[in-house]
């Protein structure tokens, strides 16, 4: 009995032996190094991700304000062309600035008319300046001079202001229109300053 319980002991470690010559599983790297190694690679990868979205998202920032600049576009907001200064008893004689800054007219009221003179300097188009203490009209940009009816007599203005469209309205209201301008140029031999609508009388 007791040698065949010694033989029984004996065989039972080699039947759960592996064969010989059958592949060995790798073994699994310690859980530690794996995670420092994960963290190496992700550093970089966040830091390039957030690189790309930042990108993204400038870009499509731009393109909204782009788009958004479409509604408010550059347009230049001009004066009406037509538009009414009161009556003929409102301005005394000579000249009258009140509407040169928002319509780039002087009002000029003599005894017998009213007219209303463009403040365009017939030379290069600048704005000149009146000089009530000269009585003139004097242009800032090359010095061209116009008297109190803003007729050139210095400076290298070829003519004349020109003179807006006028006329009484129903109610007696001076209505002025500044793309209707009377000419007076010498040079052309033409002059428009007594055609009706040039002045009206007062
Ligand atoms: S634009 Fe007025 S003098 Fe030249």
């Amino acid at each position: 009995m007791a040698d065949h319980a010694e033989t029984k002991t004996a065989e039972t470690p080699s039947s759960t032996a592996k064969p010989t010559g059958t592949a060995t599983v790798p073994a699994k790297p310690p859980v530690k190094a794996s995670a420092e190694k994960a963290a190496e690679v992700t550093t970089p990868d966040r830091m390039r991700r957030r690189v790309i979205w930042t990108a993204i998202g400038g870009y499509l920032g731009v393109n909204f304000l782009m788009f958004l600049r479409f509604f408010f576009p550059r347009a230049l907001y001009e004066p009406n062309t037509v538009f009414s200064i009161g009556y003929p008893a409102d301005f005394g004689l000579g000249v009258d600035q009140r509407f040169l800054m928002t319509n780039r007219v002087w009002v000029i009221k003599e005894p017998d008319r009213l007219f209303v003179v463009f403040a365009r300097c017939t030379h290069l188009g600048c704005t000149p300046e009146w000089k009530p203490s000269e009585n003139k009209f004097k242009c800032p940009c090359h010095g061209s001079g116009y008297d109190s009816e803003a007729v050139n007599f210095e400076g290298p203005a070829p003519r004349p202001m020109d003179r807006a469209h006028v006329e009484l309205d129903p109610t007696g209201k001076i209505v002025v229109d500044t793309s209707r301008l009377y000419v007076d140029d010498p040079n052309a031999g033409v002059n428009h300053f007594n055609d009706p609508g040039a002045f009206i009388n007062v």
